[in-house]
Parts: C-alpha cells; structure tokens; sequence
C-alpha cells in the first residue's frame, strides 16, 4: 500500500527521474522483480490473493511510467511527433526545364521541321577551328572582335582556347562530310567579358550552315524570315543591315520589329522599334577551300544567333546574370507541360 501510494504520488517533469522511478519498479533488479521472487515461495491459498495484488501492482507501476513517458515525450517534442501519421506529407517540388533549354528547344523543332540537323563540337578548341579555318587571319585584328579566353597561347597555330562561337562545328562538320549540309550547332560559347546585366563571360548560342549547289541569299532570307514568323508570331517584321564577318561575304546583321512594344518605341528596342537578334551571311569561298570543298560548285549560307538575347525579347528579361544565377524565384515562372 505504501508503495501505490509512492506511484500515485510520484510526478515528474525530468527524464532521468522516470528512468531512476523506471529501475526502481520495474527494472531488472527492481522492486516489482523481487516482490515476483518472494511470490514463489508463498503457500497456495496465499498465491491467490497475492497474485492479484501483485499483478494490479505491477500495471499500476507500468501504467504510470508510460503516462509520465508521453507528457515528457511531448514536452520536448520528440518521439510523439515522429510517429504523427495524421501530420500532412512533405510535397514533391516540381522541377521546370530552365528558359534557356525552352527557347533553344523551340529554335531546333522549327529548324528541324525544314530540314536541319543537329550538330555539337567540343567547348574547347584549336585556334584552326575557331580562327584559322573561319579565315581570321594570324593577327588580324578580327580576332580582337572576340574576346578570347585562351588556354594555351604561343605562335597563334597551336593556341588553344575556349570556344568563341559555334562556327567552329561548322569547320569540324564542313571538314568531315561532303555537301550538301544543313545543320544547326547549340551550344555554349565564352568571351573574355566583364559581367553586367548586358554581358557575361558565356553564352549561348545556335548556329546554322546550308551548303549546297546554287544556294543564294534570297535562300538565306527566306529561312531566316520563316524562322522569325514560327519564332515570334505572324507579322513580325526583319530588316538587314550590311555587316562584317571574316567567314562570310556579304555579310548582314538582321533586325526584327521589336515584339514586346510592337514597334511603339520601348527601352528594350531604345525606341527604334527595331532589334537585333542575329549575324549571317554567304559562307566565304576562303572557307569552303579551308575545309575542302570546292567552291566553284557549291555555295552556301551560315547564322549565329545567342539564345539569351531571343530568350530576353521572348520573356522580356532585362538581366542576363538571371540566367546563370539558379534562383528559383526565376527558374520557377517557366513551368511547361514537358
Ligand atoms: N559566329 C558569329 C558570332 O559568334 C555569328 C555568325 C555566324 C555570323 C554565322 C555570321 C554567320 O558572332
């Protein structure tokens, strides 16, 4: 009696009290166990009665301790809520393809639908695929036009750097096959340039080659056109302006009719109603000979264009460090059904 007493009474809100009231009652060596151990030797009339006892004794002192366990266990927090299995699931968070991946996706499905194949080439090149083939001239100051990162640099032919643009899978592909060609080339491209909201030290960018006979400029026109109209809708507008590149003569830059202010003047546009989105031109006859094609049968044109600048028209993103920064505020706003 005593000893109910001294359970009914005990309180604790301490985890090394419960475990020393624990070894009192109910341990191996305890209170409980020795009470079991005289219960043997009593006569059997006495068994009956004191059986009971003990029994009731024994859930009383079990009983308790487990009551005393749970407000501890829930006081700290512990083990009560790791085997909460009415507590709400942890949600799965989606993933979303990066815009980059979107735009440049959407550049190879309609280049695709005319025909184009894909083609890749390695981020680090020779100074004869990125320069020297392209009909850059040792130390010409063409080569100045892009900042070069390079990794080993001596006597210009055996430089080695990373890629400057994608027309270097062009050389590789022009070099490997026989014409006819009609590829495009994604792909990431470094330059030795100061990052700002306008201009990082890589980028991206599709390039294209057509080669084949009687390939004219009014071909590279078309294409272009068709490409803008699946691009950014019906109705969008291009204009070229003559421009220079090594590898290709005549050269052009093309324009198109700004799609965010439609024309009406805007920042993004600086309120010409125009924007440039690409280079291109008729591949060089220097570099068809470069790459061993002969260039009194075959003609052909190329473009370049870096997908961080249509990804900006396209979403109307005024930062380019977003791209590369991985912060999910941004990545998150282009969820698509693939
Ligand atoms: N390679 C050029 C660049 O990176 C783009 C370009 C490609 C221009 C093909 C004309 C023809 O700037």
């Amino acid at each position: 009696n005593q000893y109910t007493a001294d359970i009914n009474a005990f309180i604790t809100t301490q985890a090394d009290e419960l475990e020393a009231f624990r070894i009192k009652y109910l341990g191996t060596k305890g209170l409980i166990k020795d009470l079991f151990e005289d219960f043997k030797t009593v006569s059997p009339e006495e068994k009956r009665v004191f059986g009971k006892v003990l029994n009731e004794f024994k859930q009383l002192a079990e009983a308790k301790y487990n009551e005393l366990k749970e407000s501890l266990g829930t006081e700290t927090g512990s083990t009560k809520s790791e085997a909460d299995l009415t507590l709400p699931g942890e949600g799965f968070e989606l993933g979303s393809r990066h815009p980059l991946s979107l735009i440049r996706n959407e550049i190879i499905d309609i280049f695709k639908r005319l025909g184009f194949v894909v083609a890749e080439g390695p981020e680090i090149e020779d100074d004869w695929h990125n320069f020297s083939a392209l009909n850059f001239p040792e130390e010409h100051p063409a080569r100045d036009m892009q900042d070069t990162f390079f990794i080993k640099k001596n006597s210009g032919k055996d430089d080695i750097a990373l890629r400057t643009h994608t027309s270097s899978v062009q050389v590789r592909m022009m070099e490997a096959g026989k014409p006819p060609f009609r590829a495009i080339m994604p792909g990431r491209v470094y330059r030795n340039e100061a990052i700002s909201a306008r201009a990082h030290c890589f980028f991206h960018q599709v390039e294209g080659l057509y080669i084949d006979e009687n390939v004219s400029f009014s071909d590279l026109k078309q294409t272009l056109y068709h490409f803008v109209q699946e691009l950014y809708g019906d109705g969008t507008q291009v204009r070229f302006r003559p421009s220079y590149f090594p590898f290709t003569e005549p050269s052009a830059e093309m324009d198109i009719s700004c799609t965010i202010c439609k024309g009406a003047g805007c920042n993004m546009c600086k309120h010409t109603g125009w924007v440039e989105i690409l280079g291109c031109g008729m591949v060089d006859p220097n570099v068809l000979e470069n790459c061993g094609i002969d260039s009194k049968k075959f003609t052909g044109f190329a473009f370049g264009m870096g997908i961080e600048r249509i990804a900006n028209l396209k979403y109307v993103i005024r930062d380019l460090r977003l791209f590369s920064e991985n912060d999910v505020r941004f990545l998150n706003q282009f969820q698509t059904e693939i």
